[in-house]
């Protein structure tokens, strides 16, 4: 249980019994604010991962020669607790990302928790940092999951020794725009994934390189970056931190999960949804040409939620689209958040209460 993991160190200069930790909740943003817990599990050569410990939050010691540091073997994962009116905490679909770190890292030669490991593991990072969760209506406690090579190697190889950690930070809006339309850039010079490499998983190797496209955009007054296709340059990929819609009638189409886009949680869920409201759903190639002439488009992503998008700029050719209370977006968010936050009967067993 939660409460064996914890040292009797621990429990004395924590203060569990506390309902919230001292934060204005009214204030925040997406930046790291570090809370009391973390977890820490390794994994050595044979591949089992051994009991993990809830400890305290903190620096993690890792070799100069870390396979993570050194060649990049690592993956993230990031996902909600929401506080429901009665005290409880609300998951979302914690399963889908154990499943998806299996995926990711299978690709990265890593081991992984099982999906039950996982999932413990995230129940014991909620309940042991409550305190930071946000009151109903004002935010989440936001978790990463990471995997990585923790151990030491010099030539390039896997690791021999991994370690999956989560930590937490209670979080609200992911842009600065907080609700408001997204301003797009389509980026011309730089790919976000190519063919055969590692765009479809959550390798931490795919968000670095692009950070200079994004502060490139940002100091153009842009919201974020739409990457387009390696190969024929003409079809949406995803932006740097979520997948991307564009609705034009009944017909929402999103580029499909072919290896280059991420297999995003949200987006599947939002895809389940339309369904069920009567959208028709495409996942396919969505050329520029199409994206230019819809009626609305929108982002999804764990931490974006759904984001409305109010303009796609290319070169100096920008173009608007429809946003505000009246949209499928909107509709879309208000069940999806619903759905996560308890005020909507979740019909599809997705949200794990704790
Ligand atoms: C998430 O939405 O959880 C992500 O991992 C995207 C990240 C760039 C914030």
């Amino acid at each position: 249980s939660l409460l064996q993991a914890f040292e009797p160190s621990v429990h004395r200069t924590c203060r569990v019994e506390d309902e919230y930790a001292d934060v204005d909740w009214d204030n925040l943003g997406f930046g790291l604010m570090p809370t009391d817990y973390m977890y820490q599990m390794k994994c050595t050569e044979n591949g089992t991962f051994e009991r993990g410990q809830v400890r305290p939050y903190g620096n993690v010691e890792l070799s100069p020669s870390a396979g993570v540091l050194n060649y990049g073997q690592g993956l993230f994962e990031g996902l909600k607790a929401h506080r429901k009116e009665n005290g409880s905490l609300l998951l979302f679909r914690p399963d889908q990302n154990a499943i998806r770190m299996k995926v990711g890292a299978d690709r990265m030669c890593m081991p992984a928790p099982s999906v039950e490991q996982f999932v413990d593991a995230v129940r014991e990072t909620a309940l042991a940092n409550k305190r930071w969760v946000p009151p109903p209506g004002k935010g989440s406690l936001y978790m990463r999951p990471l995997l990585m090579g923790s151990g030491p190697v010099l030539g390039l190889a896997p690791a021999p020794e991994f370690t999956f950690l989560i930590y937490a930070s209670p979080v609200r809006n992911y842009f600065k725009e907080g609700t408001a339309p997204l301003n797009l850039y389509i980026e011309d010079e730089f790919d976000r994934a190519s063919r055969g490499g590692t765009g479809g998983v959550k390798s931490i190797t795919n968000y670095a390189p692009v950070l200079k496209a994004l502060a490139r955009a940002k100091s153009r007054g842009f919201s974020d970056v739409l990457y387009l296709d390696s190969v024929v340059k003409n079809n949406l990929e995803e932006v740097s931190s979520c997948n991307i819609f564009v609705l034009k009638g009944n017909v929402l189409s999103t580029p499909a999960t072919n290896g280059t886009i991420l297999s995003g949680i949200t987006r599947k869920s939002i895809i389940e949804i339309s369904r069920d409201l009567g959208y028709q759903v495409e996942e396919r190639a969505v050329p520029v040409e199409e994206l230019m002439e819809a009626e609305e488009v929108f982002c999804t992503g764990t931490a974006v939620v759904v984001a409305p998008v109010g303009s796609v700029t290319s070169k100096d050719k920008r173009i608007e689209f429809k946003t505000g209370a009246q949209t499928a977006c909107g509709r879309l968010y208000d069940i999806l958040v619903g759905i996560q936050t308890g005020h909507i009967k979740d019909k599809y067993g997705w949200v794990v209460e704790i």
